[in-house]
């Protein structure tokens, strides 16, 4: 953008002494851009210079012509949070404000510390400037509980909405943080086991939520059968939803139910891959999990937490021994490792296994 202002045009020769002199008199207009051509420096004025103002400047032994000028407007740079916060918080709780949040669509998500809650609108209104793209910042207001794995938040700037359509690896979502779960930190574990799947595969996910790896696997093969076994109705609603935005249907099948139960009651001995994200209760479904691959086996993707006291090779054992439970074997773990952090000291982990 180019705008017309009040210009000191000076010789190159005084471009320098011009700034300076120009800036402590406060006339510059800090938005416009310096120009400059072969001979001379175009340097914008926020206003006409007085005559006071324009004696000052030839005290300098500056050669000055006081003009109109073109200038193109400023790129100016993004303030970071902390940059903008600097005049609305104490100092001492700059250092607190949260540096990691997460992005859902144009929904930002953030953790107040409870020294900051006095401060969650001036922090929420700094996101939303930094950043342009989004539309509301919501607050955790507790912990993901519950069946469904929900949480509850506050919306602390912008529109009052927890529902969004968010981007992942080509696929888009309806979301709805308050009524079925969806974490943008697992998308590199939807992306890792959706590249694990061969053609012709059918795969059964036991807790798909609205959809991640069910659309993904789908969107990204050409023939599979995958089975999205929900227990919340609205995830179910937002996962039909999404089947049919990313054009799958036909290849996701939608389940509400008890993952068990839909297992025992119509998907025995049907899958090649069976994927387990619910790692609060998943080691509970290793039984069902390993009914419902085919006679010949096949793999599991089991999602477990672990901890300083209960390490991945507990998980493991744990794990072999469901499955030994369910009369069936565990060739070997080919994977095992965490996911993500999700409380100090627990850790999200993933066991791939091969099932026979
Ligand atoms: C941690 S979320 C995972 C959702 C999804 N896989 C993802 O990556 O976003 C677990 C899901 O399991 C569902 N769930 C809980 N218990 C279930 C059960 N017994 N049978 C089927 N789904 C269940 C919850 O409603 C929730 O949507």
């Amino acid at each position: 953008m180019q705008k017309e202002a009040p210009c000191l045009k000076v010789p190159k020769i005084n471009g320098e002494k011009a700034i300076t002199t120009a800036h402590k008199l406060g006339l510059v207009n800090k938005e416009l851009e310096v120009q400059r051509d072969n001979n001379c420096i175009y340097i914008p004025l926020a206003k006409s210079p007085s005559q006071d103002e324009i004696q000052v400047l030839q005290k300098q032994d500056i050669n000055l012509e006081i003009t109109k000028y073109t200038f193109p407007e400023r790129k100016t740079r993004l303030k970071t949070l902390t940059e903008l916060l600097e005049d609305k918080l104490p100092p001492h709780l700059l250092a607190c404000v949260p540096r990691a949040m997460d992005i859902v669509g144009d929904i930002a998500i953030i953790e107040i510390p409870p020294e900051l809650e006095a401060y969650k609108t001036e922090i929420g209104n700094a996101v939303l400037q930094v950043h342009k793209n989004l539309r509301t910042v919501l607050a955790k207001a507790g912990a993901v509980k519950g069946e469904y794995r929900t949480r509850k938040y506050m919306t602390i700037a912008g529109e009052p909405k927890t529902r969004t359509i968010h981007k992942e690896h080509g696929c888009q979502y309806h979301i709805d943080l308050s009524k079925a779960y969806f974490s943008p930190r697992l998308s590199h574990e939807h992306k890792r086991v959706a590249s694990m799947v061969r053609e012709g595969e059918t795969v059964i996910d036991m807790f798909a939520g609205v959809g991640p790896f069910s659309i993904l696997i789908a969107k990204t093969h050409e023939h599979v059968k995958v089975y999205a076994i929900d227990i919340n109705p609205e995830a179910i609603v937002l996962l039909e939803k999404n089947i049919r935005l990313n054009r799958v249907e036909g290849k996701v099948h939608p389940v509400l139910g008890d993952a068990k139960q839909i297992i025992k009651q119509k998907l025995r001995g049907q899958a090649d891959r069976v994927i387990m994200n619910l790692p609060e209760k998943a080691i509970e479904f290793v039984g069902a999990a390993c009914k419902a691959l085919k006679p010949e086996g096949g793999t599991i993707h089991f999602y477990g937490f672990v901890t300083v006291e209960e390490p991945l090779e507990r998980l493991e054992q744990r794990f072999r021994e469901e499955v030994e439970k369910s009369g069936r074997s565990v060739v070997k773990i080919f994977s095992s490792r965490t996911v993500r952090e999700t409380a100090p000291y627990e850790w999200q982990a993933v066991l791939d296994a091969e099932i026979r």
